[in-house]
């Protein structure tokens, strides 16, 4: 009997002493806590980055971190979250394809207290969403709008032009900010005749493609081209709301004919995509607009760690985002417009791709 009890005795010592000296593991910060992400895709190569950025500044901070692509698939979307919600993380990071389809979801992650945070694009029609993360989007569309506007000399007077337009998907919030901020600059040039839609398609619901598809697009494009320049009429740009969606765009008007360095026209992008940064030193693409999925993912991050500890993360919009139940506070980064002039500045000297990726090696 007293030798069991020495044996316990040493056990016991042994065990306390190593509580009291090692150094609690990052994980026991924060009591192992799980963050749930949602992601809508792997065909935008952003999301892949959007998702690897967070798991990784999550997992730095000790997280554990339950990582979910769901390929465009609504019910998939829903059902990852569902596991999610039943597994018991700790909080939600969730970037809708739908957020309409995710409504009841969210409600049963608030009947939890599972913390839910918009990421990118807005949660719409729920009071269940405690932030917002994402870049300045109706930004993005002006950015846009600007660089059409002094590319085709719009401010000096010069048109008319023949232009088409392109949104994104109805569903998704950020598509009718960038449009918003899109048609505030060349709207007018539209009513003074500058500039001119031979398919006189303006409306969002015109012009919107559905899920940001390339294959959407081009399909579009295809249509317009063969319905309203069939007689000769020359485009002299296409308005965009993201890289892919150019990429669709692109390869309809080489069909048709239309030779970069000749005819071709302004094409604008989203993303800052490798292949649309290529594009856009080989003179396919006109712009695109870098929004930095790092700086993204770590804003969300604070975000998710002062809300896990019952603080106030940092906001710098309080106004903007209606989701129709509340205007959620969020925090908006800046879009930044890349074209020949700054692209190696914003894309290489940042680390954001090596030169070696540029070049495709
Ligand atoms: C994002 C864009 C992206 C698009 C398609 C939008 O919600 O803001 O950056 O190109 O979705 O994935």
């Amino acid at each position: 009997m007293k030798k069991i009890l020495a044996v316990l005795m040493t056990v016991l010592l042994m065990i306390t002493v190593a509580g009291c000296g090692s150094e609690p593991s990052k994980k026991d910060n924060t009591g192992e806590k799980t963050v749930g992400v949602l992601m809508p895709n792997r065909i935008f190569k952003r999301w892949i980055a959007d998702g690897g950025n967070i798991k990784r500044d999550l997992e730095a901070k000790g997280y554990a971190v339950d990582l979910q692509y769901a390929e465009n698939d609504i019910p998939v979307q829903i059902e990852q979250m569902n596991k999610m919600i039943d597994n018991g993380v700790n909080c939600l990071i969730i970037t809708a394809i739908d957020s309409t389809k995710l409504v009841d979801t969210i409600a049963k992650a608030k009947k939890k207290n599972i913390p839910v945070i918009a990421y990118d694009r807005l949660l719409m029609d729920t009071d269940a969403v405690s932030y917002y993360a994402s870049f300045d989007n109706k930004g993005v569309g002006v950015l846009m709008g600007r660089h059409i506007e002094e590319k085709l000399g719009l401010k000096e007077g010069k048109g008319p032009y023949n232009v088409e337009f392109f949104a994104g998907s109805h569903d998704d919030n950020n598509a009718h900010f960038l449009n918003s901020g899109l048609f505030e600059i060349l709207q007018p040039y539209i009513d003074n005749g500058q500039i001119v839609v031979p398919s006189e398609q303006v409306d969002f619901d015109q012009i919107s493609v559905l899920r940001w598809s390339q294959e959407v697009a081009e399909d579009r494009m295809e249509e317009v081209l063969n319905k309203y320049y069939s007689d000769g009429k020359k485009l002299a740009a296409v308005v965009v709301p993201s890289d892919r969606i150019g990429y669709g765009v692109a390869n309809v008007l080489e069909k048709h004919g239309y030779k970069v360095g000749e005819n071709w026209p302004i094409i604008t992008g989203q993303d800052a995509e490798l292949e649309a940064a290529r594009n856009v030193l080989s003179g396919k693409q006109s712009m695109t607009v870098f929004k930095d999925t790092r700086i993204l993912a770590s804003k969300c991050v604070t975000m998710v760690e002062a809300v896990l500890e019952g603080k106030e993360p940092e906001i710098n919009d309080t106004v903007s985002y209606d989701n129709h139940v509340f205007v959620v506070p969020a925090y908006l980064c800046t879009p930044i417009l890349i074209d020949k002039s700054n692209l190696h500045k914003e894309l290489i000297d940042s680390g954001y791709y090596t030169e070696e990726e540029l070049n495709g090696k």
